[in-house]
C-alpha cells in the first residue's frame, strides 16, 4: 500500500472542531451567573421594549463573548422581533464599517461599498427596523481596540442617539471589554455615558479548578478516552493557570494531541505539553499583532530593530529608524496605541528633555519577527530622487 500522510486515518480526535475558537460550546459552565444577569438586561426587548445597556468585563479567554454568542442564538431562536447583531471590532473599527454589519444582518446585504454616507446607511438601519417593527440589540466585541483607536465614542453615540433622529426606534448595547483598568467614562463624551447607563457584569479569571473541568468536558467529547492521561491534563492547567488565559489551555490540548499523532503514539505525554505551550503561550499577542494596521507595524518593527541594537529605545531615535514615513505626531499617536494594546511599556524619563523610552513587551519580538520578503533596513537611504 502506499503511504498517504494526508490521508492517514490514524487520529486521535473524535471531533477535532471542538478545539476551535470559534466553536460555540454545548456545556457553558461557571456562567451561570453572568448569563442571567445579561439575560436580565436584554428581556425587555422581548417585550418590545429598549433593553438595558451592558458592560461586560473580564480578562481573555473569561467567556464574555460566548456568553453573548449562546444568548444571541437563543434570541434569534424565540422571536424575529428582536435582532441581535454581534460585531467584531478587531476586524470593524469605524462607524460606517459597524453600521454596515448591523444593516447586512438586516437586510441580507451590505450597502454599496462607496458613495453613501453614515448617515444613509444609518437610515437603511433605522428603516428596517421600522418596518420590521423590531427592537436592535448590537454586541460591540472586543471595545479595547476602539479605546485604543480612539473612535469609540463617534461609533456607540450614534447607536444610543438613534431614537432621537427616528423615534419608535428601540435600540441596545452590549459592551465587551477584556482591559478590567480601562474606564469608559475618560474615553466617552459626558453626553454619550450619560445615555449609556450602562450596567457591568464581571467574568471573573476561571479558577484551576474549573479551567480542568472546562478542559475535560471538551476532552471527553473531543478526543477518545485515554488520549491525556489525568497527569498530562494537570500539567496543561498549570500551564494555563500561569498564563491566565483558557484560549491557551485550549490550543495548548490541540497542539499536544496533534503532535502525539504526529508521531504515530495514542498518548499524549508532557512533552507534547510543553512543547505545545512554547508555541500556544504568545498567542494573545499574536492575535494583537495580526490586528495592527501597516503603520502601526511598522513602528512596532521599528522598536524592536532599536532595542536590538542594545539599552533602552528612546523614542526618538526610534522615529528616526522610520526615515520619515509618517510625521511625529503620527509617529507618536501609533505608540501610543502599542501602549494601549499592551505590546509595549512607555516610559517618561524626567529630566532634561523628558525623553520616552520605549519598552517591548515580553514575547511580542517572538510573536513579531521580521515578515518574510520585508528586508531589514537598517540606515535610511536619503536619496531624493528616485531611482
Ligand atoms: N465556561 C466555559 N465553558 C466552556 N468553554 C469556555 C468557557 N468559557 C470560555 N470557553 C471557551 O474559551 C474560549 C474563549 O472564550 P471567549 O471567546 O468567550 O472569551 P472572551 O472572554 O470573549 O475573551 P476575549 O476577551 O479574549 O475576547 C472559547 O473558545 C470558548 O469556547
Ligand atoms: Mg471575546
Amino acid at each position: 500500500m502506499t503511504h498517504r500522510p494526508l490521508m492517514s486515518d490514524q487520529t486521535l480526535f473524535r471531533d477535532p472542531d471542538l478545539f476551535e475558537f470559534a466553536h460555540l460550546p454545548e456545556v457553558f459552565n461557571y456562567r451561570d451567573t453572568q448569563l442571567e444577569d445579561l439575560a436580565f438586561a436584554l428581556r425587555p426587548a422581548l417585550r418590545g421594549a429598549r433593553p438595558l445597556n451592558t458592560v461586560l468585563r473580564g480578562i481573555p479567554g473569561t467567556g464574555k463573548t460566548t456568553a453573548v454568542r449562546l444568548l444571541f442564538a437563543e434570541i434569534r431562536e424565540t422571536t424575529h422581533a428582536v435582532v441581535p447583531v454581534l460585531v467584531s471590532c478587531q476586524t470593524e473599527r469605524t462607524q460606517y464599517a459597524v453600521f454596515s454589519r448591523i444593516f447586512l444582518a438586516l437586510s441580507g446585504h451590505l450597502p454599496p461599498p462607496s458613495g453613501v454616507s453614515n448617515t444613509r446607511v444609518m437610515a437603511g438601519v433605522a428603516h428596517a427596523l421600522a418596518e420590521r417593527g423590531a427592537v436592535l440589540i448590537v454586541c460591540l466585541d472586543d471595545v479595547t481596540r476602539l479605546i485604543a483607536d480612539g473612535t469609540l465614542d463617534s461609533v456607540l453615540a450614534p447607536l444610543l442617539r438613534m431614537h432621537e433622529a427616528w423615534p419608535g426606534v428601540r435600540t441596545g448595547v452590549v459592551l465587551t471589554l477584556s482591559t478590567p483598568e480601562a474606564d469608559l467614562s475618560r474615553v466617552l463624551d459626558p453626553s454619550t455615558l450619560s445615555v449609556l447607563q450602562a450596567s457591568e457584569v464581571l467574568f471573573p479569571p476561571y479558577t484551576a479548578a474549573e479551567v480542568r473541568g472546562i478542559l475535560a468536558d471538551r476532552l471527553r467529547a473531543g478526543v477518545y478516552p485515554g488520549v491525556v492521561p489525568p497527569a498530562v491534563l494537570d500539567l496543561v492547567v498549570e500551564r494555563t493557570m500561569a498564563c491566565g488565559d483558557l484560549r491557551v489551555g485550549l490550543d495548548v490540548v490541540k497542539r499536544a494531541v496533534l503532535h502525539a499523532e504526529r508521531e504515530a503514539r495514542t498518548g499524549v505525554t508532557a512533552g507534547d505539553v510543553l512543547a505545545a505551550f512554547a508555541v500556544s503561550r504568545h498567542l494573545h499577542l499574536t492575535v494583537a499583532v495580526e490586528a495592527l494596521t501597516p503603520a502601526e507595524r511598522a513602528v512596532l518593527d521599528a522598536v524592536l530593530r532599536e532595542e536590538r541594537g542594545g539599552g533602552p529605545a528612546v523614542a526618538g531615535q526610534v522615529y528616526d529608524r522610520l526615515c520619515g514615513e509618517m510625521g511625529y505626531a503620527a509617529f507618536s499617536e501609533r505608540l501610543r496605541k502599542l501602549e494601549t494594546l499592551r505590546l509595549v511599556d512607555l516610559y517618561v524619563r524626567p529630566g532634561r528633555g523628558r525623553r520616552r523610552e520605549v519598552v517591548v513587551r515580553e514575547g511580542v519580538g517572538e510573536v513579531a519577527a521580521p515578515q518574510a520578503g520585508v528586508a531589514e533596513e537598517e540606515e535610511c537611504r536619503y536619496e531624493t530622487g528616485k531611482g
